[in-house]
């Protein structure tokens, strides 16, 4: 994709961690970008940072895009302010519920709304634009665990799964009708998602979920994964792995797939001690 100035982006989830070190990126190739998060005082803050380095270029709208009217507003307010959307960031994510014993419905429904419903709300009101155009990119976060596993927790796994196959199933259908898609899926990220107030305690080797991610591989900084994605959008990469070892792990699992639920149980029952 040629990110020109002007471009007009929009980002989810962009008052901290991974969404607003894209909004920081995108804005500073030149785009307009319009943010959205729940948390509006963190938001607002990004927002009048990036507008204090250049007036009138981005804008933000609290809402809750695990909902249909969530992003209906987010995309109402950003073509009213900016018009035409070129590019929708799905990022916005939530790691909740650990196994089947202690996950809640509630954990189970807002995993699947905000990680999954939210993408596939937002294509749904974007595609007929797109496809009128004749162009439009779509991006999601969903992680390693959505091609991999999450160890510890099932609706994080489950759900980030099925959004990269909302993304891939996006792409296959509407790539030769000018939609563009990529999916990112990091490994360990340095964001509040990874270092929470309240860990979840495992019992076993590592302290918390969190650690053992930590332990998989390199912890990457939100600013050098922002770019990295760029990057990828700019030469139109479907599949954006900042961490290269996430390949050979897919590679694994697809072609030795015993071998590595093996290695998954193994980890596993360091982490939780079985
Ligand atoms: N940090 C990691 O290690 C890691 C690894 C792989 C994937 N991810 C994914 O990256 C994305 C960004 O997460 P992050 O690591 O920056 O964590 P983060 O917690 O800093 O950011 C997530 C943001 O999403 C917002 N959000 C949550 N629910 C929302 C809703 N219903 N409506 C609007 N906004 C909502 C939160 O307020 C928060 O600002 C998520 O999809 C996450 O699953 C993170």
């Amino acid at each position: 994709m040629d990110l020109s100035p002007q471009s007009h982006v929009v980002v989810t989830g962009a008052a901290g961690g991974i969404g607003r070190a894209l909004a920081r990126e995108f804005h500073a190739t030149g785009a307009r970008v319009t943010m959205t998060d729940l948390d509006e005082p963190r938001l607002v803050a990004v927002c009048n940072d990036l507008n204090a380095q250049r007036a009138g270029s981005a804008t933000a709208i609290a809402a809750n895009i695990g909902t249909r009217d969530g992003n209906a507003a987010v995309i109402r307010h950003a073509r009213a302010t900016f018009g035409a959307i070129d590019l929708f960031f799905a990022n916005a994510g939530v790691g909740m519920g650990t196994d089947l014993e202690n996950s809640s419905d509630d954990d189970w429904t807002t995993s699947f709304a905000v990680n999954v419903h939210a993408h596939r709300y937002a294509a749904e009101i974007l595609l007929p634009e797109w496809l009128a155009r004749g162009r439009g990119y779509f991006c999601s976060t969903a992680s390693a665990a959505g091609l991999l596993a999450q160890i510890g927790s099932a609706p994080y796994s489950v759900t980030k799964h099925a959004a990269v196959a909302f993304a891939e199933w996006l792409s296959i259908t509407y790539h030769d009708r000018g939609l563009r898609v990529s999916c990112l899926c990091p490994q360990g990220v340095n964001t509040n998602m990874l270092n929470p107030d309240k860990p979840t305690k495992t019992g076993g080797d590592f302290a918390s979920a969190g650690d053992v991610v930590k332990a998989a591989g390199a912890v990457l900084e939100p600013e050098d994964v922002a770019t990295f994605t760029l990057d990828a959008i700019r030469d139109e990469r479907f599949l954006v792995l900042p961490h290269a070892e996430v390949e050979t792990y897919m590679t694994t699992r697809a072609s030795q797939h015993a071998r590595w639920l093996g290695g998954m149980r193994k980890l596993q029952a360091r982490v939780f001690g079985g």
